[in-house]
């Protein structure tokens, strides 16, 4: 299996840790691979490490209530999140290679960083808390 790469324009919105120069350096400038079209499904809750792609943003369904999460991962252990919802109205967003659609209005959304690209929606994603306990992630609380 191909491991996605993050493109250099956005592997500059990542931090220093997660952009990690060996991923970069892995990247071919052809590369477009970046995360899934179909949000993975976390079973009970957690999702195993090893199916969230490295350098590559990933839209997640934990279930239960606000399921959708943005899982931005660098290498390893590093590994952010962020909103799966719109912040113009809150649709459920859709990937889209390096950006996340609103199918409701139109608004679309940086997919490394969670920065609005196009609006109506004017507020960022916001961050959500997640854990990596061994071999999984885990939303907080
Ligand atoms: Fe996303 Fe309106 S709910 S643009």
């Amino acid at each position: 299996m191909e491991r996605p790469c993050l493109s250099r324009r956005h592997a500059l919105l990542l931090p220093a840790s997660a952009a990690g120069l060996g991923g970069l350096a892995a990247c071919a400038p052809e590369d477009q691979g970046f995360g899934t079209a179909e949000p993975l499904r976390a079973e009970e809750g957690s999702i195993p490490l090893a199916d969230v792609p490295e350098n590559a943003s990933t839209l997640v369904n934990f279930g239960g209530q606000q399921p959708f999460v943005l899982l931005v991962r660098g290498t390893g252990e590093d590994v952010s999140a962020y909103s799966g919802y719109c912040t113009h109205n809150g649709c459920a967003l859709r990937q889209e290679e390096t950006e996340l659609d609103c199918p409701c209005h139109g608004s679309r959304f940086d997919a490394t960083s969670g920065e609005v690209l196009v609006g109506p929606a004017t507020r960022h994603l916001p961050s959500v808390e997640i854990v990596v306990e061994g071999d999984q992630i885990r939303r907080a609380s």
